[in-house]
C-alpha cells in the first residue's frame, strides 16, 4: 500500500458548480493543489475566470478553467453540459455544489421560495448529473470510480428550519437523492456522496459571518467551538475523490462541528441534580 498516493488526483478532471466562491472555492482548491484539472461553473463566468487565474497562480501541479453555467433552469443545465463537454470526454469528478437558499419567518414564507431553491438545489443538481452520466461512466473503473459529491447541509440532516423551510426542505432532498443514485449507480463505476456542512464562511451565510465577532457567536453554538475552515472541507473531498474513497457511497459526511449530534439535553440529568 502506498499511503502517498491515497488521496492524489493528478490527471483527473473535476466539474464544480458554485466553484467561485464559499465551500465550492474551497473544494476547487484543495482538488487543484491534488492535481486535477477542475472546470468552475456559476452563473457568473467572469468570477469563475477570475477564481481559475487565481488557482492557476497557486504553482500547483492541477489546473482550473473557468465560465458561465447555470443550472436553475433546464436550458441551463443543457448549455452547461454542451460546455464542459468542449474541455473533456469524460469526468471524474463531479461536484454538485451550487445552492441558493430563502429566509422568511413561518407565517410569511413566500410561495415563490419554494420554486427558486428546489430548482437550483434538487432539480439542476439531479439534471445536471444525469446529463453528464455518460461522462462519469467513461471516467469510472472498477477500481477507480468515478466520484459525484453532493453539497446537502446538516440542516438537510437535522430539524432546524432557521427560516429556511424551503433550504431545509432541498438539502434534506439532496441528502436522500446521493443514497438513491449511489445506489443505481454502484454498478456503473460512480460513486454518490454527500457533505452535510455545518456553518462555514461563504456569501450564502455572509449575514452572521462576515466579521469575527459574529463568526466567533455562531462558532459557539457548534459543539466543536468553531466555524467550518477550508481544511475541513479539503479533507472531505481528498478523502471522497481520492483513492481513500473509492469503497465509499452513499455515505452523508457530517462535516458540522458536531451539530449532526446534538439532540438537547439528557433526559434524566436534571431528575439526578
Ligand atoms: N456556508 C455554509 O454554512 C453552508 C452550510 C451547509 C451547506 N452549504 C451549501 O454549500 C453550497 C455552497 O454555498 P456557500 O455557502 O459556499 O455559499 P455561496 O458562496 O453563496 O455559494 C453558492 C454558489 O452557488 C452558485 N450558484 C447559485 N445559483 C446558481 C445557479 N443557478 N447556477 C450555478 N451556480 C449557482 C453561486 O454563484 P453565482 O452567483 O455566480 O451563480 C455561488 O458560487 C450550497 O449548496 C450551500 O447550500 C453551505
Amino acid at each position: 500500500m502506498d499511503i502517498n498516493t491515497l488521496f492524489g488526483l493528478e490527471g483527473k478532471v473535476a466539474l464544480v458548480t458554485g466553484g467561485a466562491t464559499g465551500i465550492g472555492r474551497m473544494a476547487a482548491e484543495a482538488l487543484v493543489r491534488a492535481g486535477a484539472t477542475v472546470l468552475l461553473a456559476s452563473r457568473k463566468g467572469e468570477a469563475c475566470e477570475a477564481v481559475a487565474k487565481e488557482l492557476n497562480a497557486m504553482g500547483a501541479s492541477g489546473k482550473a478553467v473557468g465560465f458561465a453555467g447555470d443550472v436553475g433552469t433546464e436550458e441551463g443545465v443543457d448549455a452547461l453540459v454542451s460546455t464542459v463537454q468542449q474541455y473533456t470526454d469524460r469526468l471524474d469528478i463531479l461536484m454538485n455544489n451550487a445552492g441558493i437558499t430563502w429566509g422568511a419567518p413561518l407565517g410569511d414564507f413566500p410561495f415563490k421560495a419554494w420554486e427558486k431553491v428546489m430548482n437550483v438545489n434538487v432539480a439542476g443538481l439531479f439534471d445536471l448529473t444525469q446529463k453528464l452520466l455518460p461522462m462519469l461512466r467513461a471516467a469510472g473503473t472498477v477500481d477507480d470510480p468515478a466520484r459525484v459529491v453532493n453539497v446537502g447541509s446538516v440542516m438537510g440532516e437535522r430539524e432546524m428550519g432557521d427560516g429556511a423551510y424551503s433550504y431545509s426542505a432541498s438539502k434534506a432532498a439532496v441528502i436522500h437523492l446521493s443514497k438513491i443514485l449511489a445506489k443505481e449507480l454502484a454498478g456503473d463505476a460512480i460513486t454518490v456522496n454527500s457533505l452535510a456542512p455545518g456553518p462555514f464562511v461563504s456569501r450564502m451565510t455572509a449575514f452572521a459571518t462576515h466579521d469575527e465577532g459574529m463568526r466567533s457567536k455562531v462558532g459557539d453554538d457548534v459543539p466543536l467551538k468553531r466555524v467550518g475552515r477550508d481544511e475541513d472541507i479539503a479533507g472531505c473531498m481528498l478523502f471522497l475523490c481520492g483513492r481513500g474513497g473509492a469503497y465509499v457511497t452513499g455515505a452523508v459526511i457530517p462535516v458540522s462541528g458536531g451539530i449532526n449530534v446534538m439532540s438537547g439535553p439528557n433526559i434524566f440529568e436534571q431528575a439526578l441534580h
